[in-house]
C-alpha cells in the first residue's frame, strides 16, 4: 500500500510540474514573440511607426541607429518644405530631400511628404507674387515637386495649417489671393500629379473634436468627400503638452475615418517644463500609450510618428523656452519610460506575464527565473557595426536566450579585438579594462525570456583605429554563446 503510493506520488508530483512548465513556456512564448522594437510592434497591426528626421543628422549616432532599428517610417523635417526645394522662382533643389528618400529607401521605410503648400517656411519670392499669379505658381511648385519625388512618397501632406484656433481660415498669401478655393485646387492638382500617393490635410489642435478649429476641419473634409475632391486622409500632428491629450482623441480619429478616408498622428510630441521631474515623465508615459491606444482603437489609423527622435533634435526647445523632453528618448538617446509604455501599448511588451492556473483551487507558484550559469549554446549574440566613419563606429548587439530558463539580470563580457573603446553606450551599463569588456543590463532591460531576444538591445558609440574586427567570443552570465 505504502509502496504503491510512494509510486504514483512518484509519478504524479513530476507530472505535475511538467505540465506546469509547459503551460509557462506556451506564455513565455507568447511574451518571446513580443516585438522588440516600435517598428515591429506597429506591424503587428498594420501601423507604421515613423519619426521626423533631420538630412544633416543622418551619420550621427546613436540617432541613426535608432531611426533605423526603432521606426519603419520617416518625414523629413524641413527638407521638403517650399523654402528649401523651391528657392527661387522655378529653380528647385530636392538635394536634402533626396538623401532622405534614399535613406528610407535603404532601410525599407515609408516615407511620409511634408509639406506642398504652408505659410511658414515659405521661399520669400511668392510673397512678392501678384496676385493673379498665385495659383499657378502654387499648382506648378505641387506638381513639379510631386513629381520629382513621385512613386516615392506613402502620404503627402498636401496643405498645412490652414486654419485658425477659432476655426476661420489663416490669412495667408494663398488664401488671400487665391480665396477659399486654393485647398481644394491644391489637392486636385496633387491627384494629378502622383495619382498613386495619398493625400492628407495636416494640422495641430485638432485633436479634441469639440475645438472649433477641429470642426472646421471636419466640415472642409466632409465637403470636399461630398463635392469629389480628391483627400484621402487626415494628419492630426499632436503636439501635445504633458497630462493635455484630449479625453476624445480616439473619439475624434473616429469620427473623422467615418468620413471614409485615413487618419494619421504625423507629428507626436508632449512637452513638459525642464528639466523634467520624474511625475511629469510618468504622465509622458500615460499620455504616450494613450496615444497609442488611440490610434489602434481606429482601424483606419494606420500611422504614428513623433516629430523627431530624442532631445537634442526636437523643436521644442528652441521654440518654447523651459520646455522640452518632448520626444521617446532622452538628451543622451536613453529610451525614456514613454518609450517603454509605448511600446507596451503597441503590442510590443517586454514584460513576462505571470502564468494563472487553468484550473482552479489553489495557486500556482510563480517561478523565480534564474539567471543561466554555464554550458555552451545557451545564448546567441549577433554584433553588428551599424556606422563607421574617420575614428570613430557605432555598433548594436543583439542577445538572444537559447536556454529554456529566463534571464532576469545578465551581464556580458568580450574582448575588442584591435584595441577599441566603447565611447557612449545605451540601454546597458558598460565597464571597459583595456580590451576587456562588460555591459550589463539597466533597470529596464534585465528579463530575456527563453527562447526570446532582448528588448532593447545595447549599442554603442566607440572609436577605432587601424583595423574595427568584430569581437568574436561572447559570454552571458558566464555561459559561452554562440556568435550568430
Ligand atoms: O537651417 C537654419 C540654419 O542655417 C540657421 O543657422 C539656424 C539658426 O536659426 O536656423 C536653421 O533653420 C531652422 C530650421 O528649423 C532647420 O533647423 C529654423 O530657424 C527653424 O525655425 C526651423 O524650425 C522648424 C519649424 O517647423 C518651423 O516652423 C523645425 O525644425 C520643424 O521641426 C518644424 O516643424 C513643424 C512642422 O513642419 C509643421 N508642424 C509644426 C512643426 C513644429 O513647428
Amino acid at each position: 500500500m505504502f509502496r504503491h503510493f510512494d509510486r504514483k506520488k512518484f509519478f504524479v508530483i513530476p507530472l505535475a510540474f511538467l505540465l506546469l512548465s509547459l503551460s509557462l513556456s506556451a506564455v513565455v512564448l507568447h511574451s518571446a514573440s513580443a516585438a522588440s522594437s516600435l517598428a515591429q510592434a506597429g506591424a503587428a497591426s498594420g501601423r507604421t511607426i515613423g519619426a521626423a528626421i533631420a538630412a544633416n543628422l543622418l551619420g550621427n549616432n546613436p540617432y541613426t541607429t535608432i531611426v533605423q532599428t526603432q521606426f519603419d517610417g520617416v518625414t523629413p523635417g524641413n527638407e521638403m518644405k517650399w523654402q528649401t526645394t523651391e528657392p527661387s522662382q522655378g529653380s528647385f533643389n530636392f538635394g536634402p530631400a533626396d538623401q532622405i528618400v534614399s535613406f528610407a529607401q535603404s532601410h525599407n521605410m515609408k516615407i511620409r511628404g511634408h509639406t506642398l503648400v504652408w505659410y511658414n517656411q515659405l521661399a520669400g519670392w511668392v510673397n512678392n507674387v501678384p496676385a493673379s499669379q498665385i495659383l499657378s505658381v502654387m499648382n506648378n511648385h505641387i506638381t513639379a515637386e510631386m513629381t520629382h519625388f513621385k512613386g516615392n512618397i506613402w502620404y503627402w501632406d498636401v496643405v498645412n495649417e490652414a486654419f485658425n484656433e477659432d476655426g476661420t481660415r489663416r490669412s495667408d498669401i494663398f488664401q488671400n489671393d487665391i480665396g477659399n478655393a486654393y485647398i481644394a485646387d491644391a489637392f486636385t492638382t496633387a491627384r494629378a500629379a502622383d495619382p498613386n500617393a495619398k493625400l492628407c490635410y495636416n494640422d495641430y489642435n485638432i485633436e479634441d473634436m469639440n475645438s472649433a478649429k477641429s470642426q472646421a476641419v471636419y466640415s472642409m473634409v466632409q465637403s470636399f468627400k461630398a463635392s469629389g475632391v480628391p483627400i484621402d486622409c487626415v494628419g492630426f500632428q499632436s503636439h501635445f503638452i504633458v497630462g493635455q491629450v484630449p479625453a476624445d482623441f480616439q473619439a475624434t480619429l473616429q469620427k473623422f475615418a467615418n468620413l471614409g478616408i485615413d487618419v494619421q498622428i504625423t507629428e507626436l510630441d508632449d512637452r513638459m517644463p525642464t528639466p523634467a521631474s520624474s511625475a511629469n515623465l510618468n504622465q509622458q508615459a500615460t499620455d504616450y500609450a494613450n496615444v497609442a491606444k488611440a490610434c489602434l482603437g481606429v482601424s483606419r489609423c494606420n500611422d504614428i510618428t513623433t516629430w523627431g527622435v530624442g532631445e537634442p533634435d526636437s523643436w521644442v526647445p528652441g521654440t518654447f523656452s523651459g520646455q522640452g523632453q518632448a520626444l521617446l528618448y532622452d538628451s543622451n538617446y536613453q529610451p525614456k519610460p514613454a518609450y517603454t509604455s509605448f511600446l507596451n501599448a503597441l503590442g510590443g511588451s517586454a514584460v513576462i506575464p505571470t502564468p494563472t492556473p487553468t484550473t482552479g483551487g489553489g495557486s500556482t507558484p510563480t517561478p523565480t527565473p534564474t539567471p543561466i550559469t554555464g554550458g555552451s549554446g545557451s545564448c546567441s549574440v549577433h554584433y553588428v557595426v551599424s556606422n563607421q566613419w574617420n575614428s570613430g563606429f557605432g555598433a548594436s548587439i543583439s542577445i538572444t536566450n537559447t536556454s529554456s530558463t529566463a534571464i532576469n539580470g545578465w551581464s556580458l563580457k568580450f574582448n575588442f579585438p584591435n584595441g577599441q573603446t566603447i565611447t557612449q553606450l545605451w540601454n546597458g551599463t558598460v565597464t571597459q579594462s583595456g580590451s576587456s569588456v562588460t555591459i550589463t543590463n539597466t533597470s529596464y532591460n534585465g528579463s530575456i525570456p527563453a527562447g526570446g531576444t532582448l528588448n532593447s538591445s545595447p549599442g554603442f558609440n566607440g572609436s577605432w583605429s587601424g583595423t574595427n574586427s568584430s569581437p568574436t567570443a561572447f559570454t552571458l552570465n558566464g555561459a559561452t554563446c554562440t556568435v550568430a
